[in-house]
């Protein structure tokens, strides 16, 4: 039997225990969810050994354990390292999903849940090609390193300490991740570039307790309504953001590249059609694919203060919040530009409030050249799982552990995602296309096989 006709005819296998997966409430931002984390590592760790693997660690850390496999029998082979996330996002607001979140469904070909795209479904591709590649032939084609943490969505902190202490544990020929999207239905993609990422939490302090509106209304500061003006000016009228310096290391992307990038099978239809707003802004002088893509953003995350129950309350709070973030694209560098904007938000704020403004996170942009003869064999194995050609894409989302891997170990770093741009990844009713699940996991088959011939 061929490797497609083996891998089609345990469809509802596969199916029904990523179902089980899926029902692991492993939401990495919460610490009532821990045993759930704990049982999440377990179920990978089990699945892992069925896939094959005889070496396999639940390793622990300062908070979520990783899981780590390797399968290193294939001398004079090439060694890959995949790497994915077993964790979640919180699955609030939970009224606005139409089945809940840890009790996946499949309707119209899609599969809803928690961590169906993002990451979990994708980790399960993998998972099952190697898995039937094992039963097939008793052995895996290539060497095989896996790791798949549990606090991607929290920032990836332990993760980075293990790589730093297991460098030569952790060396293999490439990376190998499943975290992005495709391009559209029926596109296969390979991501050669994601944005970088800093992560921000401000608080305002004016009054030194919340004030009755109207015995001190008129003569105090309100810090709402300082936070609020502050975020007005921070873009302007061309939607660039304000902050000096912010484009200085912004890296020139090529006229060939951006005319490749223009070029894609990518319409501006489904971009509104996913985003349903009524109209659209972005900064001036370049495409809705560039401003995604090739360049960086500052955007409002959250903003919060003051009374928002039922009914009226005359308040005028003594604090106002806010998280914002920065896409950074290359060669700005994370720290630099945290400064930057920190310096130039303490100088737009007034006197009548305390600022105190914390960096949650930081995380490189990255992006690769994709010469190297393994892209070749990436494109192939897409064709063979998707019958279609597979396109270069860049990506608007961050994970900052591939900027990390390429600068540690200089190898190539091969993004193959299954997830759809409108699959509603950290929001409610994500989903996943069930045809791009089941092509994957030929796809990835085809691709840990045809590597052994490089
Ligand atoms: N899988 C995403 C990253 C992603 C999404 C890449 C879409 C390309 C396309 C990852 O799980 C994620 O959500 N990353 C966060 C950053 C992280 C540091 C919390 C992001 O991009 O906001
Ligand atoms: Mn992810
Ligand atoms: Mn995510």
């Amino acid at each position: 039997m061929n490797l497609t006709e083996f891998i089609e005819g345990r469809r509802d296998q596969h199916l029904a225990e990523l179902l089980e997966f899926l029902r692991i409430p492993s939401v990495s931002a919460k610490s009532e969810n821990k045993p759930d984390i704990e049982r999440a590592a377990q179920w990978v760790a089990d699945h892992l050994r069925v896939a094959g693997f005889k070496t396999v660690e639940i390793v622990p850390t300062n908070l979520h354990p990783l899981v780590y496999a390797e399968s290193l029998e294939a001398p004079g082979k090439p060694t890959v390292l995949f790497y994915g996330h077993y964790d979640v996002q919180p699955a609030e607001p939970l009224e606005l999903w139409t089945s809940p979140a840890f009790e996946p469904q499949s309707r119209d070909g899609n599969l809803f849940g928690r961590g169906t795209a993002d990451d979990k479904g994708q980790v399960h591709i993998h998972l099952k090609a190697l898995e039937s590649l094992h039963q097939l032939h008793g052995k895996f084609p290539v060497n095989i390193k896996v790791l798949i943490e549990g606090e991607e969505e929290v920032g990836s902190v332990s993760l980075w300490d293990y790589v730093q202490n297991n460098k030569e544990k952790l060396k293999a020929d490439a990376l190998l991740v499943s975290d992005t999207a495709m391009l559209g239905r029926g596109v296969p993609s390979i991501t050669y570039a994601l944005r970088g990422l800093d992560y921000y939490q401000i608080e305002l302090t004016g009054p030194v307790r919340d004030l009755h509106s109207g015995v001190y209304g008129g003569a105090v500061p309100n810090p709402l309504t300082v936070l609020t003006e502050l975020f007005a000016k921070l873009h302007d009228k061309n939607f660039r953001v304000t902050v000096p310096g912010f484009y200085d290391d912004v890296a020139k992307v090529s006229a060939t590249e951006r005319k490749a990038l223009n070029k894609l099978p990518w319409k501006v239809k489904d971009f509104e059609r996913a985003v349903g707003a009524p109209a659209y802004v972005g900064e001036k002088g370049f495409t809705i694919v560039e401003r995604l893509w090739i360049r960086p953003t500052l955007e409002l995350n959250g903003i919060w203060g003051g009374y928002q129950g039922e009914g009226t309350k005359t308040v005028i709070p003594s604090k106002a919040y806010a998280k914002f973030s920065t896409r950074l694209v290359p060669d700005q560098n994370p720290r630099k530009i945290a400064k930057l904007v920190e310096a130039h938000i303490r100088k737009l704020l007034p006197k009548t409030v305390h600022c105190k403004f914390e960096v949650l996170s930081t995380g490189k942009p990255w992006a690769a050249a994709y010469q190297a003869p393994i892209f070749q064999v990436a494109q192939e194995a897409l064709q063979k799982g998707f019958g279609k050609k597979a396109v270069f894409i860049r990506e608007g989302g961050s994970i900052p552990f591939v900027a990390q891997m390429h600068d540690t170990f200089k190898v190539p770093c091969v993004l193959i995602g299954f997830g759809l741009p409108d699959e509603n990844a950290h929001a409610p009713d994500e989903h996943i296309f069930l045809e791009n699940y089941f092509s994957g996991i030929k796809a990835i088959a085809h691709f840990y096989q045809d590597l052994a011939s490089l």
